[in-house]
């Protein structure tokens, strides 16, 4: 067995950040779009940290400019993952990106998407829902009109509402009537906390939006009482540790807390974030995770309850998914 092999579940993806270079390059050539300090040498994606990631990924999410680009890019990134026994993947979708914040623009989009989503899961057997983001750097007031497109696009692919960006900027509170705007039209919520924020960023999510899940949130391993109550409160992170290490958080995986927020019973998944921007996969984060903590596969299946019991699915798929988790790794030709 290989580690493409463990059916695995991610909750914490951005569709544009897991766009191949290679695919961003055809597509800048295609339009003949010149992008400038965005690749290395050697043409990965290149930053030197935090704000100057978020600068490059834009750059790189400026040649995507029609719903067909996007329809190419879900294809591209679900073969992918599939390839790497992802089963199932909620990938973070961006109305600012996708029509400029406008409804009728982001439903063209979004069925474009939603079209390449289901071929993919005929061909390969993977299984994707969207968490609509708005981007924390954009402002409170730009955030309410993606809510509103989050709300009005709210349904059996539609499943979630989220918040990424700088997290430096602002407070979570800002964000409070998107969230309570999409809470109302039935949408799950988490949002980007307790990363580059400590764990006040971590209080203020679950205060002041309310979310049952929280991107990232490993700083609450800074502060026991805040570990306890999200132990408590069943909250889930999505936690993203070679996105953590890439971007300067944890000088390695052994400095990384997850074996910590685990112990202490905080409910903890693993997913990839942007893997081509980090050179990680799901694959790598579970050998990674094998090689620090001795994780051996009784633990990735814990991991990938957890998750499913998390994800922002209808239950029939939650039962679905649970049974081809079930029926452990895939064998030789097997979809996944
Ligand atoms: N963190 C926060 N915002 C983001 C990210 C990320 O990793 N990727 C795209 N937007
Ligand atoms: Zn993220």
């Amino acid at each position: 067995m290989t580690w493409q092999d463990i059916r695995k579940i991610e909750l914490h993806l951005h569709l544009e950040g897991a766009a191949p270079p290679d695919f961003i390059r055809r597509l800048a050539k295609e339009k003949s779009i010149s992008l400038t300090r965005v690749f290395d040498a050697q043409g990965h994606y290149r930053f030197d940290d935090f704000p100057h990631f978020l600068q490059v990924y834009e750059a790189a999410t400026s040649v995507l400019k029609r719903p067909e680009d996007y329809a190419r890019l879900t294809t591209a990134v679900l073969e992918q993952s599939a390839a790497d026994g992802v089963i199932y993947t909620e990938a973070f979708l961006s109305p600012d990106f996708c029509g400029g914040g406008d409804l009728a623009g982001w439903r063209e989009y979004l069925h474009a998407i939603q079209e390449a989503a289901e071929a993919a899961e005929t061909a390969h057997g993977i299984t994707l829902r969207g968490i609509v983001t708005c981007i924390r750097h954009f402002g409170p007031y730009t955030a309410r009109q993606i809510a509103r497109c989050a709300a009005e696009t709210a349904g059996a692919f539609i499943t979630g509402f989220g918040m990424g960006g700088n997290e430096t900027m602002g407070r979570q509170g800002d964000f409070a009537w998107s969230f309570d705007c999409a809470r109302e039209a039935g949408l799950r919520l988490t949002t980007h906390a307790g990363e580059f924020a400590g764990p006040e960023s971590v209080r203020q999510a679950l205060d002041d939006l309310r979310v049952s899940r929280i991107g990232h949130g490993v700083r609450a391993a800074e502060d026991p009482a805040l570990m306890e109550r999200l132990a408590e409160a069943g909250t889930v992170l999505e936690v993203c540790p070679g996105s953590n290490i890439a971007l300067g958080l944890y000088p390695d995986l052994r400095a990384h807390p997850i074996a910590k927020l685990r112990a202490a019973g905080v409910k903890v998944t693993v997913s990839t974030d942007d893997p081509p921007f980090f050179r990680t996969s799901m694959s790598q984060e579970y050998q990674g995770l094998e090689r620090a903590f001795g994780w051996d596969e009784d633990d990735f299946a814990a991991l990938n309850r957890t998750a499913v019991e998390a994800a922002f699915c209808d239950a029939t798929t939650r039962k679905r998914l649970e049974g081809k988790l079930k029926a452990g790794p895939r064998k030789r030709r097997e979809l996944p």
